[in-house]
């Protein structure tokens, strides 16, 4: 494991022996909103995906960056797939995730692996479902990434993808910096983590500290996809302004869920849309299915 590697599994290690922190789509009206915008109705997208968009049942499916294992849980819970493997660098979320589906006799394989090695790892066959799910934007070295899981999927196998696309190292143009600050300002101070709070783009120094696998080529992933797959259904769900926003905001004054809480959190969705139907804001998250190419000669 390279040091970048270890450091990244060190930070993720860590998130995942502590209590899980809220995000901006942990809220529970965002959350709403997302899947709105994902499937024109209410209810998680793992679900909606395989029942709507997937229409089958996998056989074999595999999860790259698979954390604690929260998604490859569920779907094995749910029994949207015959088996499911699932890896991540973390060997806390993994242990996390293999005790969960010894616990509840799950049909799911997690273990420790990084995508440095997986990239020359040989399995005995292919996989007709492979998945990232917050998890494509942490991969430095998209080309071999994606090479691979094409030679791993079957003909008619599907990528499937819940990503961020957005800036690399979630590092802003001055425009949007302003943008989001010029919000914030806006927001009652009771609703931030301090009266003053502003969105900064994290330093060199502090990516390398924390995690050096965040975002760091996030704002290739809808061209090299296209590059290494056909796209079939792919839809956008915002965060250009609501991600990096909600870091700014205390979570424990919208947790209260009174009428100036809602408030705040309905203008905040209600400006990301706006911004975005102005073409001011682009569209930073996205969950897409994807298959071999048709034309792959
Ligand atoms: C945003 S988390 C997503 C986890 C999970 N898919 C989920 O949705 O909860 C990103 C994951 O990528 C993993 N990761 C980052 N760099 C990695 C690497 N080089 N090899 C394997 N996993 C890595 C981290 O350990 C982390 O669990």
């Amino acid at each position: 494991m390279d040091s970048e590697t270890r450091q990244s599994a060190a930070h993720w290690d860590q998130m995942y022996a502590a209590a899980r922190g809220a995000t901006w789509h942990t809220d529970e009206t965002i959350s709403a909103y997302i899947e709105q915008r994902q499937f024109g109705k209410q209810g998680h997208w793992l679900g909606h995906i395989f029942q709507d968009v997937v229409k089958f049942r996998p056989k074999r499916l595999l999860s790259i960056g698979c954390g604690a294992g929260d998604h490859e849980l569920a779907i094995a819970r749910a029994g949207l797939a015959e088996e499911v493997h699932a890896f991540d660098a973390s060997e806390v979320g993994i242990a996390q995730a293999q005790q969960t589906a010894l616990a509840e006799n799950l049909n799911a394989n997690f273990f420790v692996d990084t995508f440095e090695t997986f990239i020359d790892r040989e399995f005995p066959q292919k996989f007709d479902t492979i998945m990232f799910v917050g998890s494509l934007h942490h991969v430095e070295n998209m080309n071999d990434m994606l090479a691979k899981v094409s030679s791993l999927l079957t003909d008619d196998g599907k990528v499937m993808y819940n990503e961020y696309i957005g800036p690399c190292y979630i590092s802003f143009p001055d425009e949007r910096v302003a943008l989001i600050n010029h919000v914030l300002r806006s927001i009652p101070a009771e609703f931030k983590v301090s009266p003053d709070a502003q969105w900064r783009n994290p330093t060199m120094q502090e990516i390398q500290k924390l995690d050096p696998s965040e975002a760091v080529r996030s704002a290739l992933i809808p061209q090299f996809l296209r590059l290494y797959f056909d796209v079939e259904w792919e839809r956008g769900f915002g965060g250009g302004l609501l991600h990096p926003l909600f870091q700014q905001l205390n979570v424990n004054r919208l947790a209260v869920g009174d009428a100036a809480s809602d408030a705040v959190v309905s203008m905040l969705i209600g400006i990301e849309q706006l911004l975005e139907d102005q073409a001011i804001l682009p569209c930073d998250f996205v969950l897409g299915i994807a298959c071999q190419k048709a034309n792959a000669a």
